[in-house]
């Protein structure tokens, strides 16, 4: 089942605000549908947030098409819905760049962006098992944060699918999801993803991360991102940087999983990008809260990043 598809004239999604207590289908026939959808994260997850950013410039083309200044504010709506992870504004200007050639134009374009992202979880997800498997012995056990899986992509993910994979493989002794407060990515959308895939896991609050690796049960730490900057720093779900310090203390790899499409060269260090900060009332009703959706982690706490080509040891010193 795809997270987020193009269907008769319309954008299709999971409802991920809906999750894990019921699947519900969305059908999105406006850029200001869409809109709302990446808002309050119906849509969400950085390469589903691409494919989205395509979509959304395919269903401008159609509504605006004898309106160039209507297009352009609806391209510009989509490309700035959430400002955080790089794909959503990369795969909007990469369906404009054929508005020119018309509304069918765009929309080819955007399916291949969605099919490039298909082939990319296939990709990252062997690579990935391959690299796990080097790194910590045939039968690793996980964490996880945030959600990677196919509900942040269009089929099996980023992270996630590496977990996926190694299961297949019969590689897998365990995963824990922490459960990535406020919104509860992990414990609602993770944990459903495991268990529809048949894989038994643990769910953990966020804070258990750095003591359970400092407690010897886990052998990594894998997830996803929603921008690699040109030094390597990794713009990624709030808590990723924590889980980040507790495996540098226990001494264990922290692998980063996300296609090409979220590195991003033209951004120097995560100094430079905004993290998008989503109020109070996510947080608590009873006081101002401090809200940022996302976290930096520096390059040098990450031992490699998979992309769907390639496997970059920071490590050892490797550069993007
Ligand atoms: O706010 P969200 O749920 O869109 O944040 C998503 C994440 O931070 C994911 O970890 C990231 O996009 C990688 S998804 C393959």
């Amino acid at each position: 089942m795809r997270t987020i598809d193009w269907v008769d004239g319309a954008i299709e999604i999971i409802d991920q605000t809906a999750l894990p207590g019921e699947l519900k289908i969305l059908r999105l026939h406006t850029v200001g549908e869409l809109v709302a959808a990446i808002q309050s994260l119906a849509v969400r997850g950085a390469p589903a947030l691409g494919v989205a950013g395509a979509f959304g410039v395919a269903l401008a083309a159609r509504v605006h098409a004898d309106d160039p200044q209507a297009l352009a504010a609806a391209v510009h709506r989509v490309e700035t819905a959430r400002p955080t992870a790089v794909n959503l504004a990369r795969g909007a200007r990469r369906a404009a760049l054929l508005l020119p050639q018309g509304p069918q134009a765009v929309l080819r374009e955007a399916c291949r962006v969605r099919d490039e992202e298909i082939a990319a979880s296939d990709a990252m997800a062997a690579l990935g098992a391959d690299l796990l498997v080097e790194l910590c012995g045939t039968r690793p056990r996980l964490l996880t944060h945030c959600n990677t899986g196919g509900l942040a992509a269009v089929t099996i993910g980023t992270a996630l699918g590496v977990v996926h994979e190694l299961h297949r493989r019969g590689q897998l002794a365990g995963v824990i999801a922490s459960e990535t407060r406020p919104l509860l990515q992990g414990a609602r959308l993770t944990s459903w993803e495991l268990t529809g895939w048949g894989i038994e896991h643990r769910v953990a609050v966020d804070s258990a991360g750095p003591f359970l690796m400092a407690r010897g049960e886990i052998d990594a730490v894998i997830l996803g991102a929603d921008r690699i900057c040109a030094n390597g720093d990794v713009i990624n779900k709030i808590g990723t940087y924590a889980h980040a310090l507790g495996a540098r203390a226990a001494g264990l790899p922290f692998v980063v999983v996300a296609p090409e499409s979220t590195v991003d060269l033209g951004t120097p260090s995560g100094d430079a990008v905004t993290i998008e900060d989503r109020g109070s009332s996510e947080v608590t009703p009873w006081a101002a809260a401090a809200n940022p959706a996302f976290d930096v982690t520096p390059h040098d706490l990450v031992t490699a990043i998979v992309t769907d080509r390639r496997v970059i040891r920071l490590d050892r010193g490797e550069l993007l």
